[in-house]
């Protein structure tokens, strides 16, 4: 595997500066984009729609989903919806949205068929769990040995424990980019095993790189303690 592009800042706020400008670089040059959840993120997309108001040449993608409807607090889109596209003069080419309300199988079907055809990624946005997971790729669940699909359910190895819609790991790593973005020291442990340790599936994280390009990490000096 090849290794990953490290960057560690003090703290929190500069990664998500970061990242955001990242993000809005992306939406200007175009492609597509799949955007993570969580908590970590949100400053991040504020920053990209202040930076880049015109997302119109980018679509834009989820790389999981908690099965709640847009509108739920706990909603992966909900939360992009708020920071990023509220946000934006101008919306994305494509809303490409996980619908979480439909259920795990059927969302994750509905996911499938909305990739058909979609080839390689520009750039693939993930977070990293204490425990190792991206997106809702938990370690020890079958999610993480599936290679046949693009998106599959998943019960939740992890809070907030709904059930999920998630990109499959082959179909996360076809990117020219995979960028994760983590701070807090506890995540200092799951950063060290993902991305400075053999690849294993207990921590799912290992095994995220971009099969196109460039994996990189922006991490603050809390996350990156263990590195
Ligand atoms: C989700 C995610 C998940 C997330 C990590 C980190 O839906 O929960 O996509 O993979 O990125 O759990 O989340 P935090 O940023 O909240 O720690």
């Amino acid at each position: 595997m090849s290794p990953v592009d490290i960057t560690v800042v003090a703290d929190a706020s500069e990664a998500a500066r970061l990242v955001g400008e990242r993000l809005a670089e992306q939406a200007r040059a175009g492609g597509h984009v799949v955007l993570t959840g969580g908590s970590t993120p949100r400053l991040a997309y504020e920053l990209a729609a202040d930076l880049e108001p015109d997302w119109s040449r980018v679509e834009v993608w989820w790389g999981d989903e908690r099965c709640v409807p847009p509108e739920n607090e706990e909603s992966n889109y909900g939360l992009t919806k708020r920071a990023l596209l509220d946000r934006l003069v101008r919306q994305p080419l494509e809303i490409h949205r996980m619908r979480g309300e439909l259920g795990p199988d059927a969302g994750a079907e509905e996911y499938e068929n909305e990739l058909d055809g979609v080839g390689v990624f520009d750039l693939v946005l993930l977070g990293l769990g204490p425990d190792g997971h991206v997106a809702s790729l938990f370690p020890g669940f079958p999610a993480l040995e599936i290679a046949d699909r693009d998106a599959v359910g998943s019960a939740a190895g992890h809070e907030p424990f709904v059930d999920r819609i998630t990109l499959t790991l082959p179909r996360l790593c076809s990117t020219g980019e995979l960028l994760f973005l983590v701070a807090g020291e506890d995540k200092a442990d799951a950063v060290a095993r993902a991305l400075a340790g053999e690849p294993s599936r207990d921590t799912p994280g290992s095994l995220a790189r971009a099969t196109e390009g460039a994996t990189r990490a922006v991490l603050d000096r809390a996350a990156a303690a263990r590195l």
